[in-house]
C-alpha cells in the first residue's frame, strides 16, 4: 500500500500566520504540524509516501523530509496546482500509484489512541473497498459527517452540513483499495468548486464497501485548522510528552518502532536535535531506556 500526505490549501482561515508559510509547517508543541499524519502513515506500514502542497511550499516540505532515507522509508513530491480539493489527490498521484491501494492522511490531522497501530495495519490490509475513521465531536458542522443505521453501520456521508445529525465527523485519513483513482475521476467539482472526498467516499458506501470505524474515549483526534484547534492539538502533544516521557508524533520514532531503522540511525536523527528534549528522548530510545 502506498500513502498520500496532503499539505495544500491556503489556510486561510490561520491567516496571518500561514501568509507566509505553509499551514502544515506551524509548530505543533515542538514539531511541525506535518510529522503528525506522516507517522500515521508510517505506523500504518507505509513506506512509499507522497507529499502534495502548493507550488511555493512543496520546497520547504522537501528541505524539511528529504528523500526519506533517514527514516527507511521513500518521499515522492508532486505540486497542486490549485487548492480544487482533498480527492484531487488521487488524480495527480494516478500515475504514480499505477493501481496499488493507497492511504490518505490530511498534513492537518492528529490522531493519538492506544493500540493505533492496530487499527491502522488492519485498515491497511483490506485489499477491498475504503475504510475511514469516525469520531464524535462537539462542532460536525465543521466535518463531513457520517449518520449510522439501527445496526451500527454507516448510512448516509454528508459534507460540512449546515444542521448535522449526527456528532460523528470523519476524519481526515483514508484507506482506498486499488479502484480509487477510477472513482477520483466519476466526481464532479462541489458547490464550493472542489472535488470533495465525501464524495469519493460516499461512491464507497454506495456499493456497501466502505468500512466505518469509530473512534472512541480513549482516542484523541484534533486538527490543526483554526487557531484555537492548533492551540489544543500543541497542548495535548505537550501533556503527554512531559508527563509521560513518551513522544506524539514522531516520525523517527515510529521508524525505529516498526524497524524501518536501527538504533544507529535513530541516534543519527537525535543527534540533528540534539539540544532538545525530543533529541533527548530518541537518544534514550536508541540507547534502550524506553520502557524501562
Ligand atoms: C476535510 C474534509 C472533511 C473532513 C475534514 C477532516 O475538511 O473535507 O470531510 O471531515 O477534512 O479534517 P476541510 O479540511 O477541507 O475543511
Amino acid at each position: 500500500m502506498k500513502g498520500i500526505l496532503l499539505a495544500g490549501g491556503s489556510g486561510t482561515r490561520l491567516h496571518p500566520m500561514t501568509l507566509a508559510t505553509s499551514k502544515q509547517l506551524l509548530p505543533v508543541y515542538d514539531k511541525p504540524m506535518i510529522y503528525y499524519p506522516l507517522s500515521t502513515l508510517m505506523l500504518a506500514g507505509i513506506r512509499d509516501i507522497m507529499i502534495i502542497s502548493t507550488p511555493d511550499d512543496l520546497p520547504q516540505f522537501q528541505r524539511l523530509l528529504g528523500d526519506g532515507t533517514q527514516y527507511g522509508v521513500r518521499f515522492s513530491y508532486r505540486v497542486q496546482p490549485s487548492p480544487d480539493g482533498i480527492a484531487q489527490a488521487f488524480l495527480i498521484a494516478e500515475d504514480w500509484l499505477a493501481g496499488a491501494p493507497c492511504a490518505l492522511a490530511l498534513g492537518d490531522n492528529l490522531i493519538f489512541a492506544d493500540h493505533l497501530s492496530v487499527l491502522l495495519q488492519g485498515a491497511a490490509r483490506r485489499d477491498s473497498g475504503a475504510t475511514v475513521f469516525a469520531y464524535q465531536v462537539r462542532d460536525p458542522e465543521r466535518y463531513g459527517v457520517v449518520t449510522f443505521d439501527a445496526e451500527g453501520r454507516a448510512s448516509t456521508l454528508v459534507e460540512k452540513p449546515a444542521h448535522p445529525v449526527s456528532h460523528w465527523a470523519v476524519t481526515g485519513l483514508y484507506f482506498y483499495d486499488a479502484r480509487v483513482s477510477t472513482f477520483a475521476r466519476q466526481i464532479r467539482p462541489s458547490p464550493r468548486g472542489e472535488l470533495e472526498i465525501t464524495d469519493l467516499n460516499r461512491i464507497y458506501l454506495e456499493e456497501g464497501s466502505l468500512q466505518v470505524e469509530k473512534l472512541g474515549r480513549g482516542c484523541a483526534w484534533l486538527d490543526a485548522g483554526v487557531p484555537d484547534a492548533l492551540l489544543q492539538a500543541g497542548m495535548f502533544v505537550q501533556t503527554i510528552q512531559s508527563r509521560q516521557g513518551m513522544l506524539v508524533g514522531s516520525p523517527a520514532e515510529v521508524a525505529f518502532r516498526m524497524g524501518f531503522i536501527d538504533a544507529e540511525q535513530l541516534r543519527e536523527i537525535a543527534r540533528t536535535v540534539h539540544k532538545t528534549e525530543l533529541g533527548r528522548l530518541l537518544r534514550n530510545m536508541a540507547d534502550g531506556e524506553a520502557g524501562r
